[in-house]
């Protein structure tokens, strides 16, 4: 069987572009017979970000929840958590000592805060800790340990899959075949989902729609998303509209075909945001009650996070025995 793995990192509720880019397609790899699908709660690389230990759990809770809510099945998926799986954690210091430096000058996790951080005190670390410096290394680890085939993730991780690609490589060339190349999968057209401003919606640019958000504010987020000044009678292109190709994600096919005629006619923005919020809430529904009554029953996620951490664990540790001989460990 072919080994398919994603993460998410519990640093903000779970939005849109997570859906979209991510969790959407993983869970329809899922389905796939000859694939063993591996997906996990990032908590080790959420630490590099929240530092209070209350928010830090629920975000983790609210990442479990959602996977089950929208119907992964853990009997079938190995569904864990990072923190729940040392040999994640061991192979990452051997990894390390096979990452170069400059490779992780390059990622741009970390040369992203860099540049956002002009003011800051260059002698000093521009607000970056080892953490995040290293993060590529740990995400290098989760998918190396596992013999991932294929990473389903958003664009703004391609990079760090080829990191990963990268270590393996210079760990093989030393030892031997050891670590399969994992190849990333992205979804051509929204591989990145812009927020509310129209930039990339990111925890980090506060410009995002959570998925499990309540009726009245799903409502409120969806007109607040930004569109052009067109008058609703003139005529607009539905492939280059952001409330367009949400609406691709959560319409029938139909009712797609439909807008589309529509917008090449002439539709008003608010009555696009009506219908959009409309299919999206008759989608999100009855995941968002299930994601709510397992939010309320946190000893249920933690018996199933850590029933998956077992079969982890029961790949993760003999692979990892091997590769410590390789090494000479
Ligand atoms: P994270 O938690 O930032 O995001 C989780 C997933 O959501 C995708 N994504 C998006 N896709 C499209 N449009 C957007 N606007 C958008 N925003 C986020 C991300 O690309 C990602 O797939 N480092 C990872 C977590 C991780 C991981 C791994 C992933 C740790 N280890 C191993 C894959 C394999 C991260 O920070 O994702």
């Amino acid at each position: 069987k072919k080994t398919i793995l994603t993460g998410i990192k519990p640093t903000g509720k779970i939005h849109l572009g997570n859906y979209i880019g991510a969790i959407k397609p993983a869970l329809e790899l899922a389905k796939v017979e000859d694939y063993q699908a591996a997906y996990f709660i990032a908590d080790y690389h959420g630490l590099t970000k929240i530092h209070d230990a209350y928010e830090f759990r629920q975000l983790s809770y609210g990442i479990a929840a959602t996977w089950l809510a929208l119907g992964l099945d853990p009997e079938k998926a190995i569904f864990y958590r990072q923190s729940d799986v040392p040999e994640i954690f061991e192979l990452t210091w051997i990894l390390a000592c096979f990452s170069p430096k400059g490779l992780m000058n390059r990622a741009h996790a970390y040369k992203a805060i860099v540049e956002n951080n002009k003011q800051a005190d260059k002698d000093v670390d521009f607000g970056v800790n080892m953490g995040i410096f290293t993060y590529p290394i740990l995400m290098a680890a989760d998918i190396l340990l596992f013999k991932t085939n294929i990473v389903p993730v958003g664009k703004d991780q391609v990079q760090h899959v080829e990191i990963a690609r990268d270590i393996a490589e210079s760990f093989n060339n030393v030892y031997g075949e050891t670590f399969l190349l994992p190849e990333y999968q992205i979804q051509e057209d929204t591989a990145v989902l812009p927020g509310l401003d129209g930039r990339k919606m990111s925890k980090s640019y506060n410009n995002t729609i959570p998925l499990f958000e309540d009726e009245k504010k799903l409502k409120k987020l969806i007109n607040k998303i930004k569109t052009d000044s067109l008058p609703p009678e003139a005529p607009k292109d539905p492939d280059s509209s952001i409330l367009f190709s949400l609406y691709q994600e959560f319409a029938a096919l139909k009712e797609i075909e439909e807008l589309r005629m529509q917008y090449e006619k002439g539709i008003g923005w608010g009555e696009v945001k009506q219908e959009l919020f409309r299919v999206m809430n008759s989608y999100l529904e009855q995941p968002r009650e299930k994601y709510n009554e397992l939010m309320a029953s946190p000893e249920v996620l933690d018996d199933i996070l850590l029933k998956g951490a077992e079969k982890a664990r029961a790949v993760a540790a003999p692979f990892l025995k091997e590769i410590k001989k390789k090494v000479g460990l």
